[in-house]
């Protein structure tokens, strides 16, 4: 059988973080799924570059778009290389192959009197790539609950696209194929924006040229989502490509919640003006929110370094976290300390206990070499018996695209395991000669369980396979996944080693202190240099020359170009409120307001200010520092103050410029 997987292509505006991640990390695990069924498989990931936000991001750090894109599309594959992500191609945008495609389809479409010339009048907003009828803003913002940002007025000549007049064929095809959009909630949501009436869509614009152009009117580029749906075909030849043929329709489109609705209405009308056949099953997941709610966004800058955290924990356990805490229809939270909390659970205690138990146990009584089972009792039918019933609920769950509840299913499994070493007890049977061939059987059943075990993981925590079989003295090929309820597979005689723990368990105060302390004590040196080398430097003045007016002023700090400098992101921003940091006499938690957004940040001054006298202030923020964890609290900003000796002053504005506005 073929099985065609992809994930949405992703805007290479920003690096991708740990909330993108989950997709790519979840069709992962079903890619890997398939294949271990003997499925011919194919997983496209990529990248959406023909967005104005891309433009604007590039303006922003004085780089022509292709260059700023070029390295952010490495950060993504070094990214998924790094989380073990197996993808069989990787479509960007920008390539000829799409360009080609999509400029056939739009004349196809246009030829066709499905896309027509008009004028385009109202909104826009540029980080969510989307049109909005004036009637849909709230408080004139963007309506998406995740953005509100500020919308633009465009009144442009546009191609658009005749969506009205596929409703009824569209509506027809969510009743009759109920599995079309999963899971139901996000159904029932389309289904009732379906109804509601489709208008038809600009899909044209001519007020910038990055983007592929409309072949027979070239001042027009094709509206980005257009074009970037259509990857799902280009990338596998379409019209003519082997790889059309044969893939075509996609099994599952996997996604955020957020972008459902491009790829249950716009998606499928195109593919039917084409008479191409529908995908198969579009899945909407939950987003990734921060403790307090927030969605983990780069523009709310509570983004951690990915590459960080795979450093830390290794990338299977950040795959095992991201797949276990996402449950089907719901928004799923993180933190690091969640992270730490299931690898230390789940995976050290559970599942790295077990097989790390169970091997010494093989060395201690049996010096290594896996012995002759004799006749099943009770327990190894249970455990046996359990295994069939786990690998049959995992497949069920898989084809849900439910990875949640397929890890659930699977931990069923290992706490029987684990169980079972607790009722046979066999440091009991190894005092007594009569239980000799007992324990022979347990000590077997313990090695089968591990086979087991890292057959059923094996698409979810990629790394784990080569790590056991080497326990195992045995090569990959015992991952077969119709032996995931089959007993008696391995030889007995094997010899088997205990070897490293899968997974240690981490000590999270090791990271945070270690964090804090390096970011108290960053700051501390860099207060202390400057003050230092200016008193020195005024020292030294003093006792030389006196004070002059036009005395030439030396710079304590290498020298930097005016690009570097506007690298910084410097902001006005409002004090909403100010609280002393619990057990420190330095540090102050500030809320500040940011364009109509809420930051907190960890500021070293509360030596010097009361926090009344903060509140309501106009301060200057570094908007683009990167954000890092201060006493637990994670601080998304630095706001600016001067400082001598023991006198430090906030930087303060006058109240007339609103929170947002820049400093340069
Ligand atoms: N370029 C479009 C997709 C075009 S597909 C033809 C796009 N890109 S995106 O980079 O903004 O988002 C890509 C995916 O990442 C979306 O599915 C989005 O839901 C997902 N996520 C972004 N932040 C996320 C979390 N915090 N948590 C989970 N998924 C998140 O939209």
């Amino acid at each position: 059988m073929k099985y065609y997987i992809t994930t949405p292509i992703f805007y290479p505006n920003s690096s991708p973080h740990i909330g993108t991640a989950y997709t790519t990390v979840a069709a992962d695990a079903l890619a890997r799924y398939h294949r271990l069924l003997g499925d011919e498989v194919y997983f496209l990931t990529g990248t959406d570059e023909n967005a104005q936000k891309i433009v604007r991001t590039a303006e922003a750090n004085h780089v022509d778009p292709r260059t700023y894109v070029d390295g952010v599309v490495k950060r993504f594959k070094e990214l998924w290389k790094a989380l073990d992500i197996s993808y069989d191609d990787f479509i960007r945008t920008t390539e000829e192959r799409h360009q080609n495609v999509v400029q056939q389809i739009f004349t196809k479409l246009y030829e066709k009197g499905d896309i027509y010339k008009s004028e385009y009048s109202g909104w826009y907003c540029t980080p969510c790539e989307t049109f909005w009828l004036e009637n849909k803003l709230v408080e004139g913002k963007c309506p998406n609950v995740d953005c509100g940002r500020d919308v633009e007025l465009l009144k442009e000549e546009s191609y658009f696209f005749r969506l009205s007049k596929y409703q009824d064929a569209l509506l027809k095809h969510l009743a009759d194929h109920l599995e079309f959009i999963q899971p139901v909630s996000r159904r029932n949501e389309m289904l009732r924006f379906i109804e509601s009436g489709l208008e038809d869509l600009c899909v044209s614009r001519t007020t910038f040229q990055w983007g592929i152009k409309v072949p027979f009117d070239p001042k027009h580029v094709v509206y980005v989502w257009l074009d970037a749906l259509i990857n799902y075909i280009s990338a596998l030849g379409y019209p003519d490509g082997e790889n059309y043929k044969r893939y075509w329709p996609a099994d599952v489109h996997i996604m955020g919640k957020d972008i459902v609705r491009f790829h249950a209405v716009i998606w499928p009308i195109i593919l039917m003006a084409l008479d191409i056949p529908l995908p198969k099953v579009i899945y909407g997941h939950g987003w990734y929110l921060t403790k307090d709610g927030g969605k983990i966004s780069k523009s709310r800058g509570n983004v951690q370094d990915s590459f960080e955290l795979i450093q830390r924990y290794g990338s299977d356990a950040i795959r095992y976290f991201l797949l276990r805490e996402m449950q089907v229809g719901t928004d799923g939270t993180y933190s690091e300390d969640n992270v730490v909390e299931r690898l230390n659970s789940d995976l050290a205690n559970d599942f790295g206990n077990f097989v790390s138990r169970s091997l010494a146990m093989v060395v201690k009584y049996r010096n290594g070499i896996v012995p002759c089972p004799g006749q099943d009792g009770v327990q190894e039918r249970e455990v046996k018996a359990l295994s069939n019933e786990v690998k049959k609920a995992v497949e069920k769950r898989l084809e849900a695209c439910d990875p949640a509840g397929a890890l659930e299913e699977i931990w069923r499994f290992v706490a029987r395991c684990n169980k079972y070493v607790d009722e046979t007890a066999p440091w009991v049977l190894a005092k007594h000669e009569e239980e000799q061939e007992h324990l022979d059987t347990v000590l077997y059943t313990f090695v089968e369980c591990i086979r087991v075990m890292a057959i059923l993981t094996a698409p979810f925590m990629p790394g784990l396979p080569p790590r056991i079989c080497a326990l195992l003295g045995l090569d990959e090929g015992i991952i077969r996944w119709e032996e995931a309820d089959q007993w008696g597979i391995l030889k007995h005689g094997l010899k088997v080693e205990k070897g490293e723990q899968l997974f240690p368990r981490i000590d999270i105060s090791q990271y945070t202190i270690a964090e804090e302390t390096k970011a108290v004590e960053q700051a501390q040196t860099q207060d202390q240099t400057i003050s230092k080398t200016q008193d020195q430097n005024q020292d030294q003045k003093e006792l030389t020359e006196p004070p002059a007016l036009c005395s030439e002023f030396e710079p304590i700090k290498e020298e930097i170009s005016i690009e570097d400098f506007a690298k910084l992101d410097l902001r006005v921003a409002k004090i909403l409120s100010a609280e002393k940091v619990e057990k420190t006499d330095k540090l102050m938690k500030l809320e500040v307001e940011v364009a109509g957004v809420v930051r907190t940040v960890v500021s070293g001054i509360a030596k010097h200010y009361a926090p009344e006298d903060l509140v309501n202030q106009y301060v200057v923020l570094v908007a683009n520092l990167k954000p890092t964890k201060l006493r637990g609290i994670m601080s998304q900003g630095m706001i600016l103050a001067a400082s001598q000796g023991e006198v430090l002053e906030v930087l303060m504005v006058n109240k007339d410029l609103p929170g947002g506005a820049l400093v340069k």
